[in-house]
């Protein structure tokens, strides 16, 4: 039987570091084409720099010396106080070997010693035949009392694949619909006047989107949240590019969106929220901001090229105005839960 010994990863820990990286980037050049793995600088700046909303423990399994399991824990500290979030992989050199269930029982133990109750984390699932089949990560938690909870479909957009003739056409039939609606867009810190308008619409987030029977609830967010996700930003070296539209008349925050550029990785970005108020829908809003805030990054950004989004798989308006603008499959992301 193999030796694991589990330990946690600590900022100082320069060889566990790299290891850590080599882990990650081995498995998911296995798994999952076209998924940028994270950078050292991001990785670092993580270890150092703990957050206020979310406790994180980067726990490693090491074998002949070296990690060869990787697993980032988190503990969200200002809502969902049930939860444990997390994320594992294993070496391909050393999958079979009983790596990911030692990490498991870790996780669980960490989180009984906290008193949570629901487990969360993400499998991913073939979707196109040019991809590798992903069986470990299903058969993995389903042997270990872990149920499906949301079907969630990553799908990433080139920035050059749709013309940009083609983009401005469907901005301006769009804009038809928004008569009395005007753009506000910030980098990193939101203008006084709208900071409140995102907190209400991002604590709406997982009202209004799809959740399959996750075991999770609305987040508490408020504008003091929200700066909080500002300062943590510019500690981190992140940049993050927002778009609203706002109701001229009232000044209400009609519809947003932001995707995010971490430290260290310059060709991928990540979507962040998306989100239109109900009392807003049917203006094309949702188009609006999507395709200008593509164009937004690129203008602090120019190297970036892919962006990645996930989206429920019943998520049908989002899913439209993605693939329009150039948003393809890459693969299926299975979000299983465990309730103890
Ligand atoms: C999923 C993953 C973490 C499993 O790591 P691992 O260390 O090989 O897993 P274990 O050795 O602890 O496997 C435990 C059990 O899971 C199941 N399992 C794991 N891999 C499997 C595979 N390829 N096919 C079928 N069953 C598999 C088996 O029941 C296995 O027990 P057994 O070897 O006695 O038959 C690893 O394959 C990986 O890193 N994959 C890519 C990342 C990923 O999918 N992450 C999602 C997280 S679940």
């Amino acid at each position: 039987m193999t030796d694991i010994k589990i330990s946690t990863l600590s900022a100082t820990d320069l060889a566990g570091i790299d290891q850590w990286l080599d882990t990650i980037q081995s498995s998911w050049r296995v798994d999952l084409p076209l998924f940028p793995a994270p950078s050292k600088p991001n990785l670092m700046i993580n270890l150092m720099l703990p957050t206020e909303s979310t406790r994180t423990e980067y726990l490693t399994a090491i074998v002949d010396d070296r990690v060869v399991g990787v697993a980032e824990v988190s503990f969200p500290l200002k809502d969902n106080l049930h939860l444990v979030e997390f994320e594992l992989d294993v070496h391909p050199e050393y999958r079979r070997r009983g790596v990911a269930t030692a990490l498991l029982r870790r996780i669980e133990e960490l989180g009984a010693a906290d008193g949570r109750r629901t487990y969360m984390i993400y499998a991913p699932d073939r979707m196109r035949e040019d991809y590798p089949e992903h069986v470990a990560g299903k058969a993995l938690l389903e042997k270990n009392g872990y149920v499906k909870g949301l079907d969630e479909v990553r799908r990433t957009a080139d920035l050059d694949l749709v013309p940009a003739a083609e983009l401005d056409a469907m901005l301006a039939r769009a804009w038809e619909k928004a008569e009395g609606y005007e753009l506000v867009q910030w980098v990193n810190h939101a203008p006084d006047d709208v900071v409140d308008g995102i907190a209400y619409l991002d604590g709406r987030l997982l009202q209004d989107a799809p959740m399959g029977t996750l075991d999770m609830e609305p987040m508490k967010v408020d504008a003091e949240r929200i700066r909080e996700g500002e300062r943590r930003s510019d500690t981190r070296g992140s940049l993050r590019v927002n778009t609203v539209v706002r109701h001229i008349e009232s000044g209400t925050v009609a519809g947003w969106t932001d995707i995010v550029v971490h430290a260290g990785v310059e060709e991928h970005a990540w979507q962040g929220i998306t989100i239109v108020d109900p009392d807003h829908r049917g203006h094309r809003i949702g188009t609006i901001v999507k395709i200008v805030n593509h164009r937004f990054v690129r203008d602090y950004r120019p190297h970036v090229k892919y962006v990645h989004t996930w989206n429920a798989e019943e998520n049908d308006f989002m899913i439209s105005i993605n693939e329009a603008i150039g948003y393809r499959v890459q693969e299926r992301w299975v979000a299983y839960q465990k309730k103890v």
